[in-house]
């Protein structure tokens, strides 16, 4: 059995998100640059989302609403063992109960953690379903396992794999001479900063719904890329993808935990098959918890060396991550790139442990690097006495450093520092880490975000005219909750003269043209500049029109405010109605194929930004109390500055959760989860979170796509725990050095230092 079938996860998509957020290169032709710098009437401006009012309202369908006539209940029976054989399984018992429908198997020989699912039944209810998982009997032998890092990395541990040790290398990186570096610096800090396994916990629950029609299977699915599941799930059930289609309309969050095909979506077609009708699973919070994924811990042991002027020597990092039964995130990728540093080195090694496995979660790697990153630049500054915002200026760099070594397409951190600094009043902090007096001390933080997300060549969009004007267009991209359907109608809508509303948005299905999975911050720079692309070619064929009816040269015309004219001679206009009207006019629906092109060589594409926080720190209760957060980004031009807002708002609200509350935490005794709920899973509520303050440098990546625009999902939630974490040191003098900082680790800090440790 190959670590693919009980990692319970997502292979492919895995490797897609990879690249995506990666350095992929396509030998698409560049796009066409003309119109880049374009200005726009909605595009950047504030466009209440269009479906906002079905949402908001509950009319919005999302999987776990979609009942089908006949529908049956699937559930699944799950290993209560962090690892043990399965010795026997007897479903008879479960077969004859009256209301069941099938009954199925998945797993023989091993279980490798707690909650890998062993079989799975359809009833006809909820009720009889889970009786049936009651009878079906199972007996277990269960075997050592290991479920925290220490267990894991001990001399002898059990081992998860038979074939790999459970520390094995997950990547490497090197440029320079790291210990040459150490020996031209003035100072040398070694540190360990360590980050927790955190859970995604989408608000939605994962499920699916299957109905076979034939050889045709059609699923309703929960999922970020209604494009990999249908490939994934195809390929799992050996038939062509052409005979699948997968449905997404609405979604309540994934963040990266429903990337591909999930392990319940295959239960749920092999049940329908079985059955002849429809079935529903729908993952329960628990499930979770246990098997959809989580982001990966890190214990990040990392030695600086910086001269007297700020200059930084050389810097090293051993990464330890787990992701359970899966490989861990490498934290290189922000350590190589962000300051400037001839000498480098990144050692990242897996850690593997009988826990549900990993899926990536936003901005894997980048998110628990940034924390230990930023956190020891901090420590390097103080120990120089250096501003620690003039310690970053004068690390900036213009070029990537560790990978393409090209320079970035366009570079707006420098203006993120200015603007943020600016927003949060940044000579206000200690000047001294800690100089503050009283029971509560305040402090000010920053830290830098890294990404990529330039969108994925080749995704397409077609646009749809019809005989009486109204526009359609159909991309087979998802809405996972950030705006998608609104960003492709003003995109749409500026480009033919027309307002948002009047484009209708057909997405989440995968019979619609290809669009990747909307993970990575892959969405808008992949989609957006597909819909321009099309409507581009639409608005030209309508301006070919228009010059015939007003006898002018079709490129003299612009196409603004529902008309078409020449901005020499305005008076002279046509209404756009009119085009669809009379002679010359289109006679039947005209379907206008978009591209996503390619990417010009020769440059790094990246987002950037800054986050400056504001904390008051209680030193006789240790509790830590976020006042402000800003959040500067540079993402190129931004489509609708209101979504944009809201993706940012909740990026820097699930960042302050991670890094004050959430820890899963696991009995090492049994192998099991013990707050695999929202109760003992502590989530920030809206008391946590205080006033976010968006801000967006005004620029447009030349380059990057026909519209200039970078991805944002990822990007806020990158630094919020380093930036928390220096406002706390600022506040306090101690460096918290673990995520969460729960009250008992400020508290301990403080002792150390007053102890003078
Ligand atoms: Mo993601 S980790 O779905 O951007």
């Amino acid at each position: 059995m190959g670590h693919k079938e009980y990692s319970d996860t997502l292979d492919e998509a895995a490797l897609a998100y990879g690249e995506a957020a990666g350095e992929t290169r396509s030998d698409i032709p560049p796009a066409p640059q003309a119109d880049v710098r374009a200005e726009f009437k909605h595009i950047g401006g504030r466009t209440p989302r269009i479906d906002g009012r079905k949402i908001v309202t509950g009319a919005a369908p999302y999987t776990h609403d979609i009942k089908l006539r006949g529908m049956l209940i699937g559930k699944i029976l799950r290993s209560p063992y962090a690892k043990a054989e399965i010795v026997s399984v007897d479903l008879s018992r479960a077969k004859a109960l009256k209301g069941v429908k099938a009954v199925l198997q998945l797993t023989e020989g091993t279980a490798h953690f707690a909650g890998q699912q062993v079989a799975a039944v359809a009833a006809v209810d909820e009720n009889t379903a889970e009786e049936a998982l009651r009878l079906i009997a199972v007996e277990y032998k269960p075997l050592p396992f290991v479920v925290n890092e220490d267990q894991a990395m001990a001399e002898g541990a059990p081992r998860v794999y038979a074939e790999r040790p459970n520390v094995d290398r997950l990547r490497e990186y090197e440029r320079g001479d790291v210990e040459a570096g150490f020996k031209q610096a003035d100072v040398v800090l070694e540190r360990t900063y360590k980050t927790s396994v955190e859970i995604h916990h989408p608000t939605e629950t994962h499920s699916s719904i299957a109905k076979w029609d034939g050889d045709r299977l059609t699923v309703w699915d929960s999922t970020q890329g209604v494009h990999s599941v249908r490939n994934a799930l195809a390929a799992t059930l050996g038939i062509p993808f052409g005979k699948v289609k997968v449905i997404k309309h609405y979604m309540g969050g994934a963040f990266g935990s429903k990337l591909g095909l999930s392990n319940q979506t295959v239960a749920a077609a092999r049940l329908a098959r079985m059955t002849g009708g429809p079935v529903k699973i729908l993952l329960s919070r628990r499930d979770n918890a246990l098997c959809v994924g989580n982001r990966p811990s890190t214990i990040q042991k990392m030695k600086g060396g910086v001269k007297k002027d700020g200059t930084i020597t050389a810097l090293s990092l051993v990464n330890h991550t787990s992701g359970g039964l899966r490989g861990g995130d490498s934290c290189r990728v922000p350590f190589r790139e962000v300051y400037r540093c001839d000498n480098c080195r990144v050692d990242d090694f897996s850690v593997f442990m009988n826990t549900g496995a990993a899926r990536p979660m936003r901005a894997p790697g980048h998110t628990q690097g940034t924390f230990g990153y930023d956190g020891i630049m901090d420590e390097l500054a103080a120990a120089i006495d250096m501003d620690p915002l003039e310690f970053r200026r004068k690390n900036y760099t213009t070029k990537s450093l560790g990978g393409t070594g090209d320079p970035y397409s366009s570079k707006g951190l420098d203006r993120c520092y200015d603007l943020g600094a600016e927003a949060i009043g940044w000579p206000r902090r200690n000047t001294t880490p800690g100089a503050g007096t009283g029971k509560v001390r305040r402090g000010l933080g920053m830290a830098t975000q890294i990404w990529g997300g330039a969108g994925v060549p080749g995704t397409l969009a077609d646009l749809m005219l019809y005989p009486d004007g109204s526009v359609e267009i159909k991309c087979g991209t998802q809405d996972i909750g950030c705006g998608t359907r609104t960003h492709m109608a003003v995109v749409a809508a500026d480009t033919l003269g027309l307002d948002p509303e009047d484009v209708t948005v057909k997405l989440g299905n995968s019979d619609y043209p290809y669009a990747p999975i909307s993970g990575g911050s892959l969405t808008v720079p992949s989609v957006a500049p597909a819909v321009r692309d099309a409507a581009l070619k639409a608005a030209e064929r309508l301006k070919q029109i228009a010059a015939q009816k007003l006898e002018a040269a079709a490129s003299d015309l612009v196409i603004q405010d529902k008309k078409v004219f020449n901005p020499q001679d305005p008076e002279k206009s046509i209404a756009y109605q009119d085009l669809f009207r009379g002679q010359g006019r289109l006679r039947r629906e005209t379907i206008f194929h978009g591209e996503r092109k390619g990417l010009p060589e020769g440059y790094a594409y990246n987002s950037f930004g800054a986050h400056f926080v504001e904390v008051e720190v209680d030193t006789e209760t240790g509790l830590i109390r976020i006042i402000k957060v800003v959040a500067a980004h540079e993402v190129g031009r931004i489509i609708n500055l209101q979504t944009a807002e809201s993706q940012v708002i909740g990026g820097v609200t699930q960042g302050i959760s991670a890094t004050l509350f959430e820890q899963r935490i696991c009995d090492d005794t049994t192998g099991n989860l013990v707050n695999a709920n929202l109760r003992d899973y502590k989530i920030a509520t809206s008391v946590d979170i205080p006033e976010i303050v968006p801000i967006f440098v005004d620029m447009v990546d030349p380059r990057i796509n026909i519209l200039g625009t970078k991805g944002l999902g990822e990007p806020p939630r990158i630094p919020v725990s380093g930036a928390i974490g220096n406002a706390v040191y600022n506040a306090i003098g101690v460096p918290i050095r673990e995520i969460p900082m729960t009250p008992d680790r400020v508290l301990a800090a403080l002792k150390s230092k007053e102890a003078g440790q």
